[in-house]
């Protein structure tokens, strides 16, 4: 590309390392290879009792000349009136939030409601003055690392890791940490996946509570995003409660739901800022997709989408874990590769404390033979490269069929030879 590009340009441009890795997995996933295994990437399973309830909405709209709504009319730039109506009566009902249509907007998936939450709140301020966006534990969702419009945006807080029995670890939020980076950089946002992606860590009510403490103290949102978890999909197998307050931004979304080509992204956050993320979308992109909250509107009405969340989507991933769970055993039994505690989404994060290569050498080899997983040093945003922990651990998809799980972690256990 010899073209002359504006910083913005450049910086939106340059082909990162999760590029070339979601090239990888792209070509991966659509050649005919049969023996390719695919363990990489966040697509959600394919629930056919989920997809079977979405093509029937989609049916009825259609049959109740409903579907113009879907695909002939803009919404206004927060998003459909009648789904946030219909949505604020149903977190409601569950929850003491006591919301209005003002705390609630609609974007074209979680994605882009981080774009716009990040450089609202971080980036170069008015005064010239820099802030960052904490993450307050690392490995964090990849899909936040390049969003800044700024350089350097990002600060991660090395977290604590909590050996369990039976070859299981889990990361902790180390809070003294945390308050020192606080008292070191300028923060404009904080942070957190609940399940986090690439782990499936739940952090705990109390730490959530605490974070909440320190972002009120600090005067500093908390974007709590809850791509998997509750109120949907609901892929959380611990004791976990979903909270809210003003300076607290939830973001959900539909994808993991099983509706990942909608592009719909629900923010739960005070009426400023979804006044300013309104704004913000009606220069991006006039209004966000109606076809999403139209196929929705019906689900959240009727609460369906709880019990579809509860008794169909959470109980599928919770049983595709315990089966990974037993092939970690099965596979890795008796070695020293440590299993990250899983609480919840769909990954499996395994970390190899005698691996004799860094992790993305293992993605090469891996991949030379079929096998694609994704490299963990990826996800260690915003923090320095020389803790050696980060090139020990691989991210690995489990929402598969058993066989190819197992088939893929043996390759694995062959390729790194402990
Ligand atoms: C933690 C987390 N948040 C957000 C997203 C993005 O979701 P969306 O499809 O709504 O943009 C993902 C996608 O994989 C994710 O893993």
């Amino acid at each position: 590309m010899n073209q002359d590009y504006s910083k913005f340009g450049e910086k939106f441009t340059r082909y990162s390392g999760i590029t070339q890795l979601m090239d990888d997995l792209g070509k991966a996933n659509h050649s005919d290879d049969e023996n390719i295994i695919m363990l990489g990437g966040g697509n959600p399973a394919l629930i056919p009792e989920a997809h079977d309830i979405f093509v029937s909405e989609l049916k009825a709209l259609i049959d109740n000349n409903e579907v113009d709504q879907m695909l002939s009319r803009y919404d206004g730039p927060k998003g459909s009136e009648v789904f946030v109506r219909v949505l604020v009566e149903m977190l409601n009902t569950n929850y003491d939030w006591h919301l209005d249509e003002g705390n609630v907007a609609i974007t074209n998936g979680s994605q882009s409601s981080f774009f716009s939450l990040f450089n609202l709140f971080a980036g170069e301020m008015p005064d010239g003055s820099k802030r960052k966006v904490l993450l307050p534990i690392a490995p964090e969702y990849i899909g936040y690392a390049d969003q800044g419009l700024s350089a350097d945006m990002f600060v991660s807080v090395k977290p604590k890791i909590h050996e369990l029995d039976d070859q299981q670890f889990k990361y902790q939020i180390d809070f003294d940490k945390l308050e020192q980076t606080l008292k070191q950089e300028d923060i404009g946002i904080i942070c957190i996946s609940r399940p986090t992606n690439p782990t499936g860590n739940v952090i705990t009510d109390d730490e959530l509570a605490q974070l909440d403490n320190i972002a009120q103290a600090n005067n500093i949102p908390l974007i709590v995003d809850n791509a998997y978890g509750q109120p949907f999909p609901g892929a959380i197998y611990t004791d976990a409660t979903l909270s809210w307050n003003d300076n607290t931004i939830l973001c959900l979304s539909l994808s993991k739901l099983g509706l990942p080509g909608v592009r719909t992204g629900i923010v739960i956050a005070n009426h400023a800022t979804i006044e300013a993320m309104s704004r913000v979308s009606g220069i991006l992109t006039l209004a966000p997709s109606s076809v999403g909250p139209a196929l929705v509107t019906r689900l959240v009405k009727s609460q369906e989408i709880m019990r579809l969340a509860n008794d169909v989507i959470k109980p599928f991933y919770q049983n595709k874990a315990t089966i990974a769970q037993q092939i970690f055993y099965d596979v890795f039994g008796g070695t020293s590769a440590k299993l990250h505690k899983l609480e919840g989404a769909f990954f499996m994060w395994i970390w190899f404390p005698d691996l004799k290569m860094t992790s993305e050498e293992l993605y090469q080899q891996l991949k030379a033979k079929g096998v694609y997983i994704i490299p963990g040093h990826n996800f260690f945003i915003g923090m320095d490269n020389t803790w050696p922990h980060q090139h020990q651990c691989i991210r690995i998809n489990y929402a598969k069929d058993e066989t190819t799980l197992r088939k893929g972690l043996e390759v694995i256990y062959n390729e790194v030879s402990l």
